[in-house]
């Protein structure tokens, strides 16, 4: 689908990091954008962008509700909805607790669930749209001491498959974003009791030499093109690929890296 000035655009997590980025994007080619995220208020981070800014907690049925009627009210329909509010959260499973993960899900899975059953109506009826899930690299390959967040991401991916499958006979589209580390807030949503393993996680997000719109430019590319699973950089295709097609060798690094963490503990 080419983003055009007539496209209509719904950001989850739209104040901060890569929502901020790709509303900041796609205000640029013009297309009308909602920007949502948990803020009451129009967040500062938004001034000067020509969109929308509605509060959207993505774990209230009543939000998602409210943001539909918004949207059928003012754009009487909706062309692309970017699922991509998100929180962090990992380390050992002994040390997760089950408040953590019911957290995570609710935010990450849930999340993106709410926005795919509120919004397909819609597209169906207009046979068209497109719904970009934002995943994880993690949600392909999944690396020790990060439980909560690989099966979450994980479920994403899946939820993307299968709709994209029980989507195109409406000419709906589906992508799931699914990156490696790059510069956000992320590291400030973090939750959980592994302090070793967040540290890791923090330094990786805060030192990574890549910026949200750096990803957010290869997003909109790969949405235009309809390319379902993103892989935004050179880490996240290897280990990917590996996994495929090398297993052994993946499985090998993996379990390196679960002995190498087990040393230090
Ligand atoms: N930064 C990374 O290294 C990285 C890597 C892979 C995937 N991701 C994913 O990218 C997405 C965006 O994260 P980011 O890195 O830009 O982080 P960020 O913290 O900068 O932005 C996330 C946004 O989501 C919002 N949010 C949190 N809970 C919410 C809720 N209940 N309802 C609505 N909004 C909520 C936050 O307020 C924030 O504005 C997430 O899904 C994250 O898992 C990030």
């Amino acid at each position: 689908m080419k983003i055009t000035a007539d496209s209509r655009a719904l950001v989850t997590g739209g104040a901060s990091g890569l929502g901020l980025a790709l509303v900041r994007r796609l205000a640029e080619r013009g297309a009308r954008v909602l920007a949502t995220d948990i803020h009451d208020e129009r967040p500062a981070e938004l001034d000067g962008v020509a969109a929308e800014y509605r509060r959207l907690d993505v774990t209230s049925d009543v939000d998602w509700s409210a943001a539909r009627d918004w949207v059928v009210e003012n754009w009487s329909g909706l062309d692309l909805l970017f699922n991509n509010a998100g929180v962090a959260a990992g380390g050992r499973i002994e040390l997760s607790e089950m408040d953590q993960w019911q957290w995570i899900v609710d935010i990450n899975l849930l999340g993106v669930a709410r926005g795919c059953r509120t919004f397909t109506p819609l597209l169906k009826e207009a046979r068209a749209g497109h719904i970009v899930n934002t995943s994880s690299a993690a949600g392909l390959v999944h690396p020790p001491r990060m439980s909560e967040y690989t099966a979450v991401k994980a479920g994403v991916v899946a939820l993307s498959e299968t709709l994209r499958y029980e989507l195109r006979p409406y000419d709906v589209d589906v992508s799931v974003v699914c990156p490696t580390f790059f510069r956000t807030n992320l590291t400030s949503s973090m939750r959980g009791k592994d302090e070793s393993a967040q540290a890791s996680a923090a330094k990786l997000i805060d030192g990574s030499k890549r910026t949200a719109d750096d990803i957010a430019v290869i997003v909109l590319a790969q949405v235009e093109k309809g390319t379902h699973i993103i892989l935004t950089d050179r880490e996240g295709r290897v280990a990917y690929a590996a996994k495929r097609f090398l297993r052994p060798v993946y499985d090998n690094q993996m379990f390196k890296a679960g002995a190498r963490m087990a040393r230090k503990d």
